[in-house]
């Protein structure tokens, strides 16, 4: 069975570089019924805006941060940030299937490189029963010390101001990367089978601009 597995993945990846199927679907397309309904359950996500009327300043941005923590906390963010170098997939936060290492670069092991499976763009491979393969220029795991999974929002946030922790950045840095990062955005273009982060990632980079704007604080 996994041998089959491997076989029509491997499949689809020569099919899909020899160019011999139809481009895929285009990632702008509506979302059919079903995928709208994943979304639905997914709720909205409030604009920085929404939050003016908390007045003190620290409040104001620990409310920020908590409406922010949605999409951090996403099984699309998390699946990516594990603790154990080990992807996750779905919305349960299962083990990658087949088994899967981020391995020393986080592009996985030699000779199963994570492009032997993701490619640029999601590729979606057949009915509304079949989940698509994700992809993005820039797949690969997120280090050890990135992680998110099995954390508390606090704990996230302390961690995503840490230079030490985050690549070296600063709140400007780590604001560019959340508001612009096209992985990060993937986060919100899933492909077929899997619900979106909440909102969409201007709103999610606006909440996070206000955040910083307000202190950067963090929930205890
Ligand atoms: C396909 C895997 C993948 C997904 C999905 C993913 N990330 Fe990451 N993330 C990475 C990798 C790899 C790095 C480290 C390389 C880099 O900095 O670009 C990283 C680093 C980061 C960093 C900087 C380091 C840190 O922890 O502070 C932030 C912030 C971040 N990701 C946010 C997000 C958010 C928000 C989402 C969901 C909307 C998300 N990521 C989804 C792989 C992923
Ligand atoms: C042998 C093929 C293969 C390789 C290699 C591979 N993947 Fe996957 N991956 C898949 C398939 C197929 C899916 C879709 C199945 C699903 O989501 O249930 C998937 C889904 C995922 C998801 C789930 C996204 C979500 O939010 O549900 C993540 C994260 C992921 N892979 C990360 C990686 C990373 C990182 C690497 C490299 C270290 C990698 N994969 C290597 C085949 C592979």
């Amino acid at each position: 069975m996994r041998a089959f597995f491997f076989i029509s993945l491997a499949t689809f990846a020569a099919i899909a570089v020899a160019g011999l199927v139809p481009a895929q679907a285009e990632t702008t397309r509506p979302l059919s019924a079903w995928e709208a309904a994943l979304a639905k359950q997914q709720g909205a996500l409030k604009p920085a805006a929404s939050f003016n009327g908390v007045t003190d300043r620290n409040a104001r941005s620990l409310a920020l941060y908590a409406e922010a923590a949605k999409v951090i906390t996403h099984p699309r963010c998390v699946n990516c940030h594990p603790v154990d170098n080990v992807p996750r997939q779905g919305a349960a936060m299962r083990v990658h299937n087949p088994p899967m290492t981020g391995a020393l670069d986080g592009h996985g092991p030699a000779g199963q490189r994570c492009t032997t499976c993701h490619g640029a763009k999601n590729f979606e491979v057949g009915g509304d029963n079949i989940q698509s393969i994700p992809g993005n220029p820039k797949w690969a795991l997120a280090p050890a010390k990135m992680a998110w999974q099995g954390k508390t929002p606090g704990e996230i946030c302390r961690q995503i101001k840490d230079p030490a922790r985050n690549g070296g950045k600063d709140l400007e840095a780590l604001f560019h990367h959340m508001n612009e990062d096209e992985l990060v955005g993937w986060g919100w273009n899933p492909g077929k089978g899997r619900a979106p982060a909440p909102g969409d990632q201007k709103t999610f980079g606006g909440l996070i601009r206000a955040w910083i704007d307000t202190g950067a604080a963090c929930p205890a």
